[in-house]
C-alpha cells in the first residue's frame, strides 16, 4: 500500500511545506482581528501557551500517527485498529472536513487575487476612501468575479498537487514560503517607521485587561487550532511523506514557531497600517479587504506596497489549499490506488462546485436567502461548522487515539525514533493526554451553550 506514495527531500522540504499549511488566511487576516478584539497582549499570551500546551502537542501527535503507518488518514486508522474500528471514521471525518473548508477558503484566496488585480491597476490610489469601501460591497454582490476567481484560486491549487509530493508540493512551498518571509519582513520594517507603529504595538502587546474575558481563552484555542492547520489529517497526511529518521519533536516545534513567527509579524503590519491613517481596527474580513486598501491609498509608496500585500496574502493562501487538496486527494490514492492526477481533477472539480453557494453568499442568491432564514449566510455556516466543531472534534479524538489507544511501547518507540529530544516524551504524553483534551472539552461546553446553562457567563 505504501509503496510510491511521494516523500520529502530534506527535513527542510517537510518543514516549508507543513509551515505553508499552517501559514495563511489564518495568520494575516484572522489573528490581527482577533487580537484586536480580545484584549491585545493577554490574548497573544495566552494564544502562545495554547500553541505551546495544546496545538503543538496534537501536531507531534498527528505527524507521528502520519510518520508511523506513511499513509493518509483513513488508511492509517485502518492500519492501526481491528477492521470495521470507528476510528476510521476519524479519518473520513478528517477528508470531508478538508474538502469543506477548501470549499469557502478558496473563495477568500479568490478575493486576494481580485484585490491584487485592483492593486496593480492603481485603483485605490485613484479612488475615495468611501469608493475604496465601496469595492468589497461591490466584490460581494459580484457573483461573476466571485465563482470565477474562486474557480482560478482551485485551478491554481490543482495544478500544484497533480504534480505530487516533490515536484508539485515542495517545490512550490520551497519558492512561495520564502518569499512570502522576505515580503512580509520589508513590510514590517516599513511599518517600524509609520505614525502608528507605537499605538499598534501598545495595541497588540499590552495587556487590555478589560477586553479580555474567559471567553477569549477559548477563541484563543480555536484560533491555535486553526492556524495550525490541526484536527483533520493535513500534519498526518504531510508527516506520511517523512522518513522515519527525521525527527517529529523538532520538526514539529519548528512549523509551530514559523505560524506564530508569521502571524506576529502580520499583527505588526496590519495595525501599524491601520492606526497611521487614523482607522479602527475594523473587525471581520473588512480589516485587510477596506482598511488596508484605504491606508495604502494615501500612503507613500502605496503601490508597491499594495501590490506586495496582496501577493503576500494569496501565497500563504496558496500554500494552505494546498494541503487541504492534498488530504482529499492522498487519501483517494492510497485507498483506491487512483491515479494522481484523476483524483486531483475530479475532487477539485467537486470542491469547486460545493464552493459556489459559498462564493454567492454575499450576494442575494443564497446568501440573502439563507441568511433571512438562519442569520448565516451559506459561507457562514460551513466556515461555523468546520472551524468551530470539527476541527476542534478531530483534534480531541487524535490526542485521545495517540495518547490512550496507541500501545504505549509503540508510541514510545515512535517518538523517539530519529530524535535527539527523545526526552520531550515524558512531557508531551500528559500535554496529549489531559490538557488537550480538557482544552477542547472547555470549547464545547461553550459553544454548545452547555456552559451558560449552568450558570456560568462566559
Ligand atoms: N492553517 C490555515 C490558515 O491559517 C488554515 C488551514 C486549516 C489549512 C486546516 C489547512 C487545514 O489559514
Amino acid at each position: 500500500m505504501a509503496t510510491n506514495r511521494g516523500t520529502w527531500a530534506s527535513r527542510l522540504g517537510f518543514i516549508l511545506a507543513a509551515a505553508g499549511s499552517a501559514i495563511g488566511l489564518g495568520n494575516i487576516w484572522r489573528f490581527p482581528y482577533a487580537t484586536g478584539k480580545s484584549g491585545g497582549g493577554l490574548f497573544f499570551v495566552v494564544y502562545l501557551l495554547c500553541v505551546l500546551l495544546v496545538g503543538l502537542p496534537i501536531m507531534m501527535a498527528e505527524v507521528l500517527l502520519g510518520r508511523m503507518t506513511q499513509s493518509s488518514p483513513v488508511v492509517a486508522f485502518r492500519t492501526l485498529t481491528r477492521r470495521r474500528s470507528p476510528w476510521i471514521l476519524l479519518g473520513w471525518m478528517g477528508v470531508l472536513t478538508g474538502f469543506l473548508i477548501l470549499s469557502y477558503y478558496s473563495v477568500v484566496a479568490g478575493w486576494t487575487i481580485h484585490y491584487l488585480v485592483l492593486a496593480v491597476r492603481d485603483v485605490f490610489a485613484a479612488s475615495s476612501v468611501e469608493s475604496i469601501r465601496g469595492l468589497f460591497d461591490a466584490l460581494m454582490s459580484d457573483p461573476v468575479a466571485n465563482v470565477g476567481y474562486h474557480a482560478l484560486f482551485m485551478g491554481l491549487t490543482v495544478a500544484v498537487v497533480i504534480g505530487g509530493v516533490q515536484a508539485g508540493i515542495e517545490r512550490w512551498s520551497r519558492v512561495l514560503m520564502p518569499t512570502l518571509f522576505l515580503m512580509l519582513a520589508a513590510l514590517v520594517v516599513y511599518c517600524v517607521f509609520l505614525r502608528g507603529f507605537g499605538d499598534a504595538t501598545r495595541f497588540v502587546f499590552a495587556p487590555h485587561t478589560d477586553d479580555f474575558k474567559p471567553s477569549s481563552v477559548l477563541s484563543a484555542l480555536g484560533q491555535s487550532f486553526y492556524s495550525l492547520s490541526l484536527g483533520m489529517g493535513a500534519m498526518l497526511t504531510y508527516g506520511s511523506y517523512l522518513s522515519r529518521d527525521t525527527g517529529i519533536p523538532r520538526s514539529s516545534a519548528w512549523v509551530a514557531v514559523l505560524d506564530t513567527l508569521i502571524a506576529t509579524m502580520a499583527s505588526l503590519v496590519v495595525f501599524p497600517v491601520t492606526f497611521s491613517f487614523g482607522m479602527e481596527a475594523e473587525a471581520g474580513p473588512g480589516l485587510i479587504f477596506r482598511s488596508i486598501p484605504i491606508a495604502f491609498s494615501q500612503m507613500t509608496g502605496g503601490y508597491g506596497l499594495g501590490i506586495v500585500f496582496f501577493v503576500l496574502i494569496a501565497f500563504a493562501a496558496l500554500t494552505s489549499t494546498i494541503s487541504l487538496q492534498e488530504v482529499v486527494t492522498s487519501s483517494f490514492i492510497d485507498l483506491y490506488g487512483w491515479p494522481r492526477r484523476t483524483v486531483c481533477l475530479v475532487s477539485g472539480a467537486a470542491i469547486f462546485l460545493f464552493g459556489i453557494p459559498s462564493a454567492l453568499s454575499g450576494g442575494s442568491v443564497f446568501g440573502g436567502s439563507m441568511k433571512a432564514l438562519t442569520g448565516k449566510s451559506f459561507f457562514d455556516w460551513v466556515d461555523h461548522l468546520t472551524v468551530n466543531w470539527m476541527l476542534p472534534l478531530g483534534g480531541l479524538a487524535i490526542a485521545i487515539f495517540t495518547g490512550f489507544v496507541l500501545d504505549e511501547a509503540v508510541r514510545k518507540q515512535e517518538f523517539r525514533q530519529g530524535t535527539t529530544w527523545g526526552a520531550v516524551y515524558g512531557v508531551w504524553l500528559p500535554l496529549l493526554r489531559y490538557v488537550g483534551p480538557a482544552a477542547v472539552l472547555l470549547v464545547f461546553a461553550q459553544s454548545s451553550g452547555l456552559l451558560r446553562l449552568l450558570g456560568i457567563n462566559w
